[in-house]
């Protein structure tokens, strides 16, 4: 059997839409389209990829966006001090400082300072722990998404085994939190975990966040289980272009697996889809209106 490929470009395409004909009610509303800042420290290039595609996907949307790129030496004070005008700007709803940060700054203290009703990316510690406690808040974009993909994939998630492979503050714990508000049996696994393969055997849904290649085998996933695979890993390959892989072995996975999503192609496209919903719902809330629906 091969297991379903789950299309997470079509679920980002889907929600993007309806992003987009909530905006437009919304400038109705408001006056003002939505807007997201978008600050980019230094040239990494992966980076500036990842920050060109947010400023592309929020100009799709209908939605304003206000990129800063600064030079790599940037201070940690110019930094908090760009943060601070940002907080007060009234035309901006989401503010996204993309990671990582120069070893000069520490990305703490940025996050820290974000306005939390600003905070799209859900880093900060308001948001965390409104998540934590079961309060409305800005979610991680990268988990949303992939409960998106369950939500759709599965339906109800109640009483399902999920086995969350990694516990960053940006995927893993998140993760974790919002699968267990949806009912799950929540186990987080991580690089102390004892039998690692044993413990991902017991699981009807594994996401795998842990940053490294093809790390999890075909044999530890469960007949029918549903995969989420969050990792993007370069491999080297003979024509020196290197590959992509996920976290996931995914064509061992796919031989006993109901579902996966491959990468890329998976949670990737779903992070962006959810950056925009995140900035449409920071945008309703600061402006008083009702949550969009639907999304
Ligand atoms: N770097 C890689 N992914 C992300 C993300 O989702 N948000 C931010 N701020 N930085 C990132």
């Amino acid at each position: 059997m091969t297991a379903k490929r789950i299309d997470g470009k079509a679920a980002a395409l889907a929600i993007r839409e309806r992003v987009a004909v909530h905006v437009g009610e919304f400038e109705r509303k408001a006056g003002r389209p939505p807007g997201l800042a978008t600050v980019l420290v230094g040239e990494d290039p992966a980076s500036a990829v990842d920050v060109r595609s947010k400023t592309r996907a929020t100009a799709e949307a209908g939605m304003v966006s206000f990129a800063h790129n600064l030079s790599d030496t940037t201070t940690e004070d110019e930094l908090l001090q760009l943060v601070l005008d940002l907080n007060a700007d009234e035309r901006v709803d989401g503010i996204l400082v993309q990671l990582p940060l120069p070893n000069q700054i520490d990305a703490a203290r940025v996050i820290a300072t974000i306005d939390p009703s600003k905070d799209v990316d859900g880093f900060h510690a308001m948001n965390a722990g409104r998540l934590a406690t079961g309060l409305d808040a800005l979610v991680p974009c990268t988990p949303l998404g992939c409960l998106h993909l369950l939500r759709q994939e599965l339906g109800d998630l109640a009483g399902l085994e999920a086995v969350v492979v990694g516990r960053s503050n940006i995927v893993g714990k998140p993760m974790a939190l919002l699968l267990l508000g949806d009912h799950a049996t929540v186990t987080i696994a991580h690089s102390r975990t004892r039998d690692l393969p044993a413990v991902v055997r017991r699981a009807d849904i594994v996401v795998a966040a842990v940053g490294r290649a093809e790390m999890i085998r075909g044999d530890w996933i469960k007949g029918g289980a549903t995969v989420v695979d969050v990792g993007i890993n370069r491999v080297p390959t003979d024509d020196g272009k290197g590959r992509l892989v996920g976290d996931v072995a995914y064509d061992e996975a796919a031989e006993v697996a109901a579902a996966i999503t491959p990468v890329p192609g998976g949670v990737g496209p779903m992070t962006i889809a959810m950056l925009m919903r995140n900035t449409l719902v920071a945008a309703h809330r600061r402006a008083g209106l009702a949550n969009p629906e639907g999304l």
